[in-house]
């Protein structure tokens, strides 16, 4: 195949470009680099086997049609990976108008450039956060659960759902079996956390608001402790519960569901991607601590908007028709990749 990988300069986009390099495709990395980083991709670039499929980075916007449209013709595109978003719950609510520009505006100059060239593959980003908080009985949340998010962030991955199903639906009126098909794979994560086992790739956020990056920084004294954000949540210690996937489980998944799709067909499935497990996150600060062989301060604070209070997977359906299930398991695990990145990198990818 080959593939554009939007916001593939970023976190969990340069996985996926490393992934998709390996399995033999040809990468065009997206990113207007807002978030994302050069150094990921050039590194991908360097340490790429001679002979071997490339990857190339092109800088620039998701959202411009015209910018996409060229990129795709001159690289004979067939298949898109779309991570390109802005995807910080907390921030969404304060600037709500910056997210439906980055990820609702944007995605419908995607699209257009996809219908344009004819696409005829899609993996979209989106998240376990359209569910909201789900109703009594639908935790572990199956892809049924009814989709009703909490935050501006859930509201715009809903709203890229939505476009795809009538994207795919005007695709199949379209065609009456005469025009290109395309099938459309959405990928809803929970927390995705750890990084690349081999050192090479990283999660570099500025600024950072994940949990387990900030426990991490906290452990290696870059910061000055940390803050739980809600005590007084109705669960087992009274803080938030997350669904922990490790990165390149992720990205095994994201390939799963390319091989998955028929470029033939015009079908638009869900799947939810994460281990099946949830862990509070005073857990998930025993486990940096346990990682780490540190111990720092935690300060115990109000709640922070927009934040659902327990989410974790119900796998069966992933595991059923993608034969996906987590090999990274171990939370211990997922934080090390994580702790030893950082540890190493204390400046992330220095630009
Ligand atoms: N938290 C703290 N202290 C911090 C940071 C986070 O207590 O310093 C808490 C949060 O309140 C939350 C939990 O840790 O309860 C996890 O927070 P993250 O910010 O790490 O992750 P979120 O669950 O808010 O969001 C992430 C991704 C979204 C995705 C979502 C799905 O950023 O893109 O997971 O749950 F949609």
């Amino acid at each position: 195949m080959r593939v554009l990988v939007t916001g593939g300069a970023g976190y969990i986009g340069s996985h996926a470009c490393r992934a998709l390099l390996h399995a033999g495709h040809h990468v065009v990395a997206l990113d207007n680099l807002v978030r994302g980083h050069r150094a990921p991709i050039e590194a991908l670039a360097r340490t790429n086997r001679k002979g071997a499929a490339q990857i190339s980075l092109v800088e620039g916007d998701a959202g411009d049609t015209k910018g996409v449209s060229e990129a795709m013709r001159a690289h004979e595109i067939d298949t898109v990976l779309h991570f390109a978003a802005l995807a910080y719950v907390g921030e969404s609510v304060n600037e709500p108008t910056r997210y439906y520009r980055a990820n609702v505006t944007a995605m419908v100059g995607l699209l257009e450039a996809c219908e344009a060239e004819g696409i005829t593959r899609i993996v979209f980003s989106s998240s376990c956060a359209t569910y909201g908080d789900p109703p009594t009985g639908m935790i572990p949340v199956p892809e049924t659960c009814p989709q009703n998010p909490t935050s501006p962030y859930g509201r715009t991955k809903l709203m890229g759902e939505h476009m795809l199903l009538d994207f795919v639906h005007a695709a199949r009126l379209a065609n009456g079996g005469t025009g290109r098909p395309v099938s459309v794979a959405m990928l809803r994560y929970f927390n995705v956390a750890g990084s690349d086992r081999t050192g090479v790739l990283g999660e570099d956020h500025t600024p950072e608001t994940h949990l387990i990056p900030i426990a991490v920084d906290a452990a290696l004294g870059r910061r000055d402790g940390m803050a739980i954000f809600g005590t007084d949540y109705p669960t087992p210690d009274g803080t938030n519960i997350r669904d922990y996937v490790h990165v390149e489980d992720l990205i095994d998944a994201h390939l799963r569901a390319l091989e998955s799709l028929d470029p033939k067909a015009n079908t638009c499935e869900a799947y939810n991607v994460g281990i099946g497990k949830g862990y509070s996150v005073r857990e998930i600060l025993e486990s940096v601590k346990r990682v780490s062989g540190t111990d720092f301060p935690v300060r115990e604070e109000p709640r922070r908007a927009g934040d659902a209070v327990q989410l974790f997977n119900d796998p069966t359906k992933i595991r059923r028709e993608l034969g996906w299930a987590a090999q990274i398991t171990d939370l211990d695990e997922i934080v090390r990749t994580c702790h030893e990145w950082r540890k190493a990198h204390p400046e992330g990818y220095g630009e």
